[in-house]
């Protein structure tokens, strides 16, 4: 990873991100803006099936709602995301905690694009009061959890010690 971070630092691109000092500070707002709203609607759905919130909705509803919104956000986040590794790839491609918060990441899009995937299969089983099964309860608790890991794995890419480029 060392070499391709070396090649992105000799970018114009990068050199263009480094150079105008705004851009990086801005980037990482949108990201955490982003965040928030992939966050958001993930609690709202999460909350909905544990019968917590928005029980006026079916949870078709609900999904069709608040998806959106998670699938765009984090379309932004990736973007934005990809700014910030160009602008800065020393300090997130040798970073074994950038690392770990992708594959938390990955694991928790997995979830959610499975869940869509079952709500379009069988609508019915999240209809069937789905918060009184106690594995629904432990799979949310778990998803709430993996996000909030990929927020702190996320702050700590600043923390943690990487060798200079
Ligand atoms: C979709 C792909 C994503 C990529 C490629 C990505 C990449 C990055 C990068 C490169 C940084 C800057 C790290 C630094 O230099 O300090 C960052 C910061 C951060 N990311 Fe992401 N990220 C993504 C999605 C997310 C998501 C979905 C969340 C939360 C749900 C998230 C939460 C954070 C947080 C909390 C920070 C620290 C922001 C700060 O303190 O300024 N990221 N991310």
């Amino acid at each position: 990873m060392g070499a391709l971070a070396e090649w992105l630092a000799g970018t114009q691109a990068s050199l263009a991100i480094q150079d105008m000092l705004w851009i990086v500070p801005t980037v990482q707002t949108v990201h955490i803006l982003a965040m928030s709203v992939v966050m958001s609607s993930m609690f709202m759905i999460g909350l909905r099936i544990l019968n917590l919130a928005g029980g006026y909705h079916t949870m078709t509803e609900a999904a069709r709602r608040f998806l959106p919104w998670m699938w765009w956000a984090l379309a932004v986040n990736l973007i934005t995301g990809l700014v910030l590794i160009i602008g800065e790839p020393w300090r997130t491609l040798n970073n074994p905690t950038f690392w770990l918060k992708m594959a938390l990441l990955a694991v928790a899009v997995a979830a959610a694009a499975g869940f869509e995937r079952t709500l379009r299969r069988d609508a019915g089983f999240w209809e069937r009061r789905p918060g009184d099964r106690k594995t629904v309860r432990v799979l949310v608790a778990t998803n709430f959890l993996l996000w909030c890991c990929v927020i702190v794995a996320g702050r700590w890419i600043a923390y943690t010690d990487v060798p200079p480029p």
